[in-house]
């Protein structure tokens, strides 16, 4: 029985750098939670259906259940535990979540803490239909997802935008 090729892979994730030595097929998810220790990114369907496994490679949204570890060499990546600001502190998208109460279980959250993340950064002031369409790509199994545009739309508050403002029902920036 041949034993299966393996290949070594440096990855650069969250600012550091992980040496780690796969199988051509291991998934990117898998890698980094099993290679590189970093289990905030979590695996629901293996699909690219839920959106749970989203990571960030060079900036973008991407399912890292959908590529593979070692077509990411040259990438920047960012998962869940790469978002909090340099002092630890959390960022505006987590503070958001926990201002309004974004989730429940947990299991979808580093999903869409990543892709508010970056939608955000492409729309910072964004409508609450435009908050509805940021997320419109992951699944939660728990909510009916009304506290997850919440926390869109406090977190492009917190961020400086002006919509949130508006929203009734999003709690006043803590001052
Ligand atoms: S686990 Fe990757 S999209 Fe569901
Ligand atoms: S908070 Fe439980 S699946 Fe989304």
């Amino acid at each position: 029985m041949t034993s299966e090729k393996l290949h070594d892979v440096r990855l650069h994730v969250n600012g550091s750098v992980h040496e780690v030595r796969v199988p051509a097929r291991r998934l990117l998810s898998d890698a980094l939670r099993h290679d590189c220790g970093l289990t905030g990114t979590h695996v629901g369907c293996e699909h690219g259906v839920c959106g749970a496994c989203t990571i960030l490679v060079d900036g973008a949204p991407v399912r890292s259940c959908l590529m593979f570890a070692v077509s990411a060499v040259d990438a920047e990546i960012t998962t869940v535990e790469g978002l909090t600001e340099a002092d630890g502190s959390l960022s505006p998208v987590q503070q958001a979540f926990s201002d309004c109460h974004g989730l429940q279980c947990g299991f979808c959250t580093p999903g869409f803490l990543t892709t508010i993340t970056a939608g955000l950064r492409d729309n910072p002031d964004p409508s609450e239909d435009e908050a509805r369409e940021m997320i419109a790509g992951n699944l939660c199994r728990c909510t009916g997802y009304q506290n997850i545009v919440k926390s869109v739309l406090r977190a492009s508050q917190i961020q400086g935008g002006t919509k949130g403002e508006m929203q009734g029902e999003i709690q006043e920036e803590r001052g």
